[in-house]
């Protein structure tokens, strides 16, 4: 029997698959951002579609951060403004028990940030997510390990896209790389270049929308932000 004869809502349109998930109650979808490669720019994209998702709209977010005690908290720690919850997920055993409680508290989004090392607990995390958002510096040795990312994400029938990170403004190499893992799976049309203002937000607690609405940066982040959020909404599951 393949997959998707197994998946009871096999047959549902989305807008059936959506009246089903407000009826009984799914209503969290589950985000992880994982790369394999250490510095891709994860913790980065994590806070910043946290609050980008807030100021969108969407009602209650919660950030689960398994690469625990790094930049991701300490942003947190510092954050003054408006700030989405924060929980940590336990061992890779209790994932879905963990996620489970968060839906119950009614969040409507986790963005669930892992560190680059891809072990059992990131495994289980790809498996439980509804999208899984794969940032890659434009470097020859990020890709190998953003590929490997994607390809455990299929296997576990999860889907996933590359975003082309921290790319230099300009440089023939990020359209190279948005080539060569176009090959692996979907890559994002929006590129996050690389600026000063990514690391002022994070050591200051904030996002680059807040240091100035109506930079570069800020543009690029709410544009990612539409961009993976309409293609969230269509890959929603309703394992967990
Ligand atoms: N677009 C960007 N422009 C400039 N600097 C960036 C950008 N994105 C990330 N950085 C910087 O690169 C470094 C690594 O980023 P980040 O911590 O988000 O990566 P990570 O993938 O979470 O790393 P780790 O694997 O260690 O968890 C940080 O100093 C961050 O401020
Ligand atoms: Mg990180």
């Amino acid at each position: 029997m393949s997959s998707d004869t197994a998946n009871p809502f096999h047959g549902l349109s989305h807008k059936e698959l959506m009246a089903l998930a407000e009826k009984i109650g799914t209503g969290m979808a589950v985000l992880t951002v994982a790369s394999g490669s250490e510095g891709a720019g994860k913790s980065t994209l994590a806070s910043h579609f946290a609050i980008q998702a807030q100021r969108a709209g969407v009602e209650s977010v919660v950030i689960a951060d398994t690469a625990a005690r790094g930049p991701l908290a300490a942003w947190w720690n510092r954050r003054t403004g408006p700030k989405p919850s924060m929980s940590s997920l336990g061992g890779a055993a209790q994932v879905p028990e963990a996620l489970g409680r968060l839906r119950e508290m009614k969040h409507k989004l986790c963005i669930v940030n892992t560190p680059h090392v891809m072990d059992d607990k990131v495994e289980q995390l790809l498996e439980v997510s509804d999208l899984v958002v794969i940032p890659c510096r434009p470097s020859r040795r990020d890709l190998p390990r953003a590929d490997q990312v994607a390809e455990v994400t299929h296997m576990l029938g999860r889907k996933s896209v590359f975003v082309v990170s921290a790319a230099t403004i300009g440089a023939r190499m990020s359209e190279a790389i948005a080539v060569e893992l176009a090959k692996h799976g979907t890559v994002s049309p929006v590129t996050i270049h690389r600026r000063r203002d990514f690391i002022e937000a994070m050591e200051q607690g904030k996002t680059v929308m807040e240091l100035d609405p109506r930079s570069d940066s800020a543009r690029e982040m709410e544009q990612l932000w539409s961009y993976i959020y309409e293609l969230l909404k269509k890959n929603i599951k309703f394992s967990i």
